[in-house]
């Protein structure tokens, strides 16, 4: 029987990210919950606004933002009777790699909308990530002190587009200039907004019941009644909550506000801290563990260089998956089959990086790591497991790679394995040439590449176009046919940084001819770290 702090322990943990387009104010939300997860004194203080705005920032832009977010990229704080762990995703897509596997370490999502534009392209795409693990989903509408689209067709949106039944937690009165705040279905009361209080934590006005003359009062008469014919409509049309069908991500509680003006961001705390689920079993290549086994098991699904500009060290964020985590214990390091001592993880307390003494299945815990620890990495206290489902993905852009000075060809192969195992870009050799070929998901990972090879491996790169389409790791069966095929295609085969068989093709024509060709190779656009 595992002890039971150690259970009450687990069962408090409740681990999200947020997922949203870029604008619809996933920072202004972060910022809140800090607020009342009593991390922050007073609104305004996170990061510096704008970071999503420029899509080509030169490189100090992008360190001292990247500086800021980082300190936030987990954030730990208790609310009501939880411990909630909060993992930022990088805001710009071109870092969405990182966002994906940010995804796999969570086990429920806020989806924030800006309620004027609905759902947005990088909500949909990360959707269809979240999709693939179920994971609850708690949805905000945001920006109701300006004037949003009829709720209704936002939840029509939600459900047709996203494929998620929804259940209105509270329903907006007005927005835009007459936003009043909103009524609570579940607890029959109405909030009541007020402006310019959005930098606290505010002592709301309440009006219990939905036909209490002083709701009249409060909102006007003509606000009250739409609200209440409204209701009645939304109440036939629309899902009551429904908690298994939440969890199986299958419907999605909805609450409106502004969080600017700092309204319905507790209301959708609540939600996350009373209903998202603790943490989740994870998947291994032999079988599922529960957090609620005493021993201890994890993964890194992240690694990040530079996280204080005073260390210059690397950082590798493990989710725990199971047991507990104290300082100073032994773990099987399960790749390279060897022990390792961990006397310094570092928690993310409200941005400050602390020593973690102790963590628990659910929290995340940043190991100092000198080049012995890759994304997808296991980690236990004994059993050789490896967890799944923590993907790279194929770059869509690909550049050739080549050194000012060509006698530092060593400084520059170390330095981008190195970046590629951090997930920050990817490097493929050719069988046949000396080339290097950096591939990137978005553009400016190519930018960051070079910015860092200098900084931190003293080498000056630049890049030259080449006539590359797009990159499948392969994969067959060992034997005759796949002999065959790497003599044929040898011009297009190349190693990456994992030594892992990729094809490079020139063009998704010849790509395909290739796979017609060799039906029996798999060509892979994911690959399992
Ligand atoms: P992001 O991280 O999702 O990209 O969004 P962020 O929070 O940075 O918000 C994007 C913009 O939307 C910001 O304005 C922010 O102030 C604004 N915003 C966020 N929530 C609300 C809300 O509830 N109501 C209104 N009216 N605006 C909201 P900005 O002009 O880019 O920055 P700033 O100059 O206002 O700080």
């Amino acid at each position: 029987m595992a002890d039971q702090h150690f259970l009450d322990e687990v069962s408090k943990r409740r681990t999200f990210a947020i997922i949203s387009h870029p604008d619809a104010g996933k920072t202004t939300i972060t910022e809140k919950v800090l607020l009342f997860g009593r991390a922050i004194q007073s609104a305004g203080t996170v990061k510096g606004r704008g970071s999503n705005a420029h899509a080509k920032s030169d490189w100090m832009d992008m360190e001292k933002e990247r500086g800021i977010s980082i300190t936030t990229s987990v954030m730990q704080f208790p609310y009501n009777e939880c411990l909630v762990n909060l993992l930022d995703t990088p805001g710009h897509e071109d870092f969405s790699e990182d966002t994906y596997r940010t995804l796999t370490a969570v086990d429920s999502c806020l989806m924030v909308i800006d309620a004027a534009k609905g759902v947005e392209a990088r909500t949909r795409k990360l959707m269809e990530v979240t999709r693939l693990r179920d994971t609850p989903i708690v949805t905000f509408m945001n920006k109701l002190d300006r004037d949003i689209r009829d709720p209704m067709d936002l939840l029509d949106e939600v459900e047709n587009e996203l494929k998620m039944m929804c259940a209105p937690i509270t329903w907006p009165i007005g927005c835009g200039k007459l936003f009043k705040g909103v009524y609570h279905i579940h607890n029959d009361e109405t909030l009541l907004y007020s402006t310019g209080q959005g930098h606290k934590i505010q002592d709301l006005r309440v009006v219990k019941g939905l036909n209490n003359p002083e709701l009249d009062e409060a909102v006007g008469e003509e606000l009250a009644e739409q609200l209440r014919e409204e209701l009645e409509l939304v109440m036939g049309a629309s899902n009551e909550f429904d908690q298994e069908l939440f969890l199986a991500g299958e419907l999605t509680p909805v609450y409106f506000g502004t969080a600017l003006g700092n309204f319905g961001v507790d209301h959708m705390l609540d939600a996350l801290t009373q209903w998202a689920p603790a943490p989740m079993p994870r998947e291994t290549h032999d079988r599922q563990v529960e957090a609620t086994e005493e021993k201890f098991s994890g993964f890194v699904f992240k690694i990040q260089a530079n996280m204080d500009p005073k260390h210059r060290d690397r950082i590798a964020f493990m989710r725990v998956v199971s047991g507990t985590y104290k300082q100073g214990m032994k773990m099987n390091h399960v790749r390279l089959g060897k022990q390792i001592s961990i006397s310094d993880a570092v928690t993310f307390m409200a941005g400050d990086r602390s020593r973690a003494e102790e963590a628990f299945a659910g929290d995340i815990i940043g190991l100092h790591n000198h080049g012995t620890i890759q994304i997808g990495d296991t980690f236990t206290q004994g059993e050789n497991l490896k967890f799944s489902g923590i993907p790279n993905f194929a770059p869509e852009l690909f550049r050739r790679i080549r050194l000012k000075d060509p006698l530092r060809q060593k400084q520059l192969l170390k330095g981008l394995v190195q970046l590629s195992e951090e997930g920050a870009v990817q490097v493929f050799r050719p069988m046949q040439n000396n080339d290097l070929i950096v591939g990137a998901v978005g553009v400016l990972q190519f930018d960051v590449v070079v910015a860092r090879l200098k900084a931190e491996y003293n080498v000056e790169a630049i890049y030259e176009n080449i006539n590359v389409a797009t990159a499948r790791w392969v994969q067959a069966e060992e034997g005759k046919k796949f002999e065959e095929f790497k003599r044929k295609s040898e011009a297009n085969l190349a190693l990456d940084g994992g030594d892992n068989l990729t094809y490079i093709a020139p063009t998704m024509v010849n790509l395909n001819l290739a796979k017609e060709r060799y039906p029996e190779v798999e060509f892979r656009a994911t690959r399992e770290h």
